[in-house]
């Protein structure tokens, strides 16, 4: 059986077909590739350019093909070889009028497109499930406090769901940078041939529709070259994976005993092989860990593109090492990020039994000074004093005397007696975005609607049906 869409002098040699072939890849690509060969036929009948017999043929042969599960792929230069020369042995003769019009140049693009879009739209739904797991548990754990940091080192106190929100922030960010992606990716590249348009009564827009595409692309060797979509997908990806790496750090640190903020059931962490008694968040580890994989994918595509010549070069093929794995790890990364989420639980009583460091509250006592007067840079200096006076003799705010307060400042006798607890702190931080709980509630309340919102976004996105056109060559 033939191998090739084109043929040459001699055999290639097997390591020059392992070096250049792509089917382990695009194999992946199956699909999508026959969903394009559907429609492309589609067009090449409306055009006038293969007959009703011959159409109807090509689209019942790939669709039977579409199940075809015993295909030897490994005989293949690429999928989109395996899916002609497999149709010509299904239906014989009109199979050779496939490719008409179309070369793999512009139907490798289209494949990646269809691919991405609907790789995009699980992304989506993915970042928005993560979303909605970050929102369910800072919902219910709106009377935890704890310490904030800056430089890791405890600074003032914060919400627990505070903290947990400023995740929602970032991926609500990862969600509308994906969004934007999909008018750029949902542009139709066929029609474009190798890379300078057709000669033949070939209808784009038609194509484009069918295929639910917003456009066909404007500039055929530009669409031929082009992988800018994927680029963008996969820095996406990076960003995404870097906020994860992000959160999967603050597990690592939060779950280790000396912290104690959290616990993680035992479905996500795994056992010593020497140390019986530990458990370690290798899971929150590995989120740590999942970004370099996207930062290397990223580097790959640029420097595959960088100084490139128009149109298509072979160099291309480079993608298929990034696409499909891009994909699936960033697929598992959210749902595991997820699933994570749901199976730790914040430890409240020790949380709650740690938060004694009254020095967090030093800023309040500066900011209390100011209310009274005094201008901040004062102020600032002279908590800094009670701070290091208190540490000198082991003392906490509130066991200070009388008269030792008044040595600082006469005006901190009117500290009200509840001045110095956590809970008043965090409520005094009422600014919009602060960690003031009805500041957070409202924010909670904010982000639920976006939950609503972005289900209508989605839920709009396209989507085709390959037996819609199977139906539509019959009319
Ligand atoms: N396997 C190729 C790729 O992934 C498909 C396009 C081949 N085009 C060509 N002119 N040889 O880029």
């Amino acid at each position: 059986m033939a191998q090739f869409l084109w043929s040459g002098k001699e055999e290639l040699p097997d390591i020059v077909k392992e070096f250049t072939y792509s089917i382990e890849d695009d194999k992946n690509l199956f699909y999508y590739d026959i969903l394009g060969g559907m429609a492309h036929t589609l067009t090449l009948y409306r055009g006038g350019i293969i007959d009703y017999d011959e159409a109807k043929s090509i689209i019942d042969g790939l669709y039977k093909l579409k199940d075809k599960n015993d295909i030897n792929f490994s005989l293949y230069e690429d999928v989109h070889t395996a899916v002609e020369i497999e149709l010509t042995a299904l239906i014989g003769e009109p199979a050779k009028k496939l490719h008409t019009a179309r070369s793999r140049n512009d139907q490798v693009s289209l494949d990646e497109r269809l691919y991405l879009r609907d790789s995009l739209k699980e992304v989506l739904n993915l970042i928005r499930d993560l979303i909605k797991a970050f929102l369910d548990l800072a919902g219910v754990s709106l009377d935890i406090i704890v310490p904030g940091f800056t430089h890791l080192q405890p600074a003032q106190p914060v919400l627990i769901s505070h903290h947990l929100l400023a995740y929602v922030e970032m991926l609500k960010r990862d969600f509308s940078r994906f969004y934007s992606l999909f008018p750029r990716l949902n542009e139709c590249p066929l029609g474009s041939g190798a890379l300078a348009g057709l000669d033949f009564p070939y209808d784009r827009f038609l194509v484009s529709e069918v295929l639910r595409f917003d456009t066909p692309t404007n500039n055929s060797m530009d669409t031929v070259t082009d992988r800018d979509y994927l680029i963008e997908y996969i820095f996406d990806a990076l960003l995404t994976s870097t906020h994860i790496s992000r959160f999967g750090e603050e597990i690592v640190i939060w779950s280790n005993p000396l912290f104690g903020f959290v616990k993680i059931s035992s479905g996500y962490t795994t056992g010593s092989s020497m140390m019986p008694q530990k458990r370690n968040p290798d899971v929150a580890e590995l989120l740590r860990g999942s970004s370099g994989e996207f930062l290397g994918y990223l580097d790959l595509l640029l420097v595959t593109l960088k100084g490139l010549p128009l149109t298509y070069n072979r160099d291309l093929q480079m993608d298929k090492k990034v696409i499909f794995r891009a994909s699936r790890s960033l697929h598992i990364l959210l749902e595991v990020t997820r699933g994570l989420l749901e199976n730790m639980e914040l430890d409240r009583e020790k949380i709650c039994k740690n938060l004694n460091d009254e020095f967090l509250l030093a800023t309040d006592l500066a900011d209390f000074l100011v209310n009274r007067g005094i201008p901040f840079r004062d102020s600032h200096h002279i908590v800094r004093d009670v701070v290091f006076y208190c540490q000198e003799n082991k003392k906490t705010f509130s066991q200070l005397s009388e008269e030792e307060w008044r040595k600082f400042n006469e005006e901190f006798l009117n500290l009200p007696d509840d001045f110095f607890s956590f809970d008043k702190a965090i409520n005094r931080r009422d600014t919009y975005g602060g960690t003031g709980r009805s500041c957070v509630e409202y924010q909670l309340l904010l982000n639920r609607k976006w939950l609503e919102e972005t289900r209508r976004l989605i839920d709009a996105l396209p989507e085709v049906y390959m037996e819609d056109l199977v139906n539509m060559i019959g009319k």
